[in-house]
């Protein structure tokens, strides 16, 4: 799958290197390029890796989310747009409500948010894959059960809602935060026939 991972941090770095790794042909997007090398795939300037793709993840400060779909609004025309950016201590931790307002033919998806980057980049707790909770349009479900999958994660699907990924996030917080468990958290959904 052709992919543009838009941020080369953290959770930029992990994402775009897994999914290269896999085999996806990932570009990452940078307003530095120069100075974001990667390894693992190439690095350009954000317009053009937002043209090069049809699947888009932002990874770049919640912050600055508004301000870049506003700008580059018509390359992300028909582009799934993966949303792993969080406002955390805002009442609202995703960022649908921006991206569908001044992309509205894009479609939205909420993933690669609710953990630390610690479990993206190590995702196997004693020999299984940690969950990642994700949610989007029914259509795009299979799309980002591969890119989740891609990561070395076991994708988990719920819906069409955003706010409930960020409900994970939330536990993720008070938990790795709160109650001092610390950043090498995930979980896992179980259940049992009945
Ligand atoms: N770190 C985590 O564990 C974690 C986990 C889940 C979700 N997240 C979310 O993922 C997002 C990125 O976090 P991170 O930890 O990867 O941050 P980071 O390491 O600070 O990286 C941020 C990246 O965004 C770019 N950037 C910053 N402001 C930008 C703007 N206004 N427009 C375009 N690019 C911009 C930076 O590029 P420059 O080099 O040009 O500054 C940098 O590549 C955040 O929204 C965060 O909430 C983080």
């Amino acid at each position: 799958m052709d992919v543009s991972v838009i941020g080369t941090g953290r959770i930029g770095s992990a994402v775009g290197t897994a999914l290269a790794r896999a085999g996806h042909r990932v570009t990452f997007g940078s307003r530095r390029p120069d100075q974001a090398v990667h390894d693992a795939a190439p690095t350009v300037p954000l317009p053009v890796a937002l043209a090069a793709s049809p699947v888009v993840v932002i990874a770049i400060p919640a912050g600055g989310v508004t301000a870049l779909v506003e700008e580059h609004a018509e390359a992300l025309d028909g582009k799934l747009v993966v949303d792993a950016a969080n406002n955390v201590g805002s009442p609202v931790v995703n960022n649908a409500e921006p991206i569908r307002r001044l992309a509205p033919s894009a479609r939205y998806a909420r993933a690669f948010n609710s953990l630390g980057v610690e479990c993206l980049l190590d995702p196997m707790f004693d020999g299984t894959p940690a969950d990642m909770f994700f949610a989007c349009g029914p259509d795009d479900r299979a799309i980002l059960e591969e890119l989740i999958d891609a990561v070395g994660l076991r994708p988990v699907y719920v819906g069409e809602d955003p706010v409930v990924v960020d409900g994970v996030l939330r536990l993720w917080l008070a938990l790795a935060m709160g109650q001092g468990w610390g950043r090498q958290l995930a979980f896992r959904t179980v259940t049992r026939p009945g």
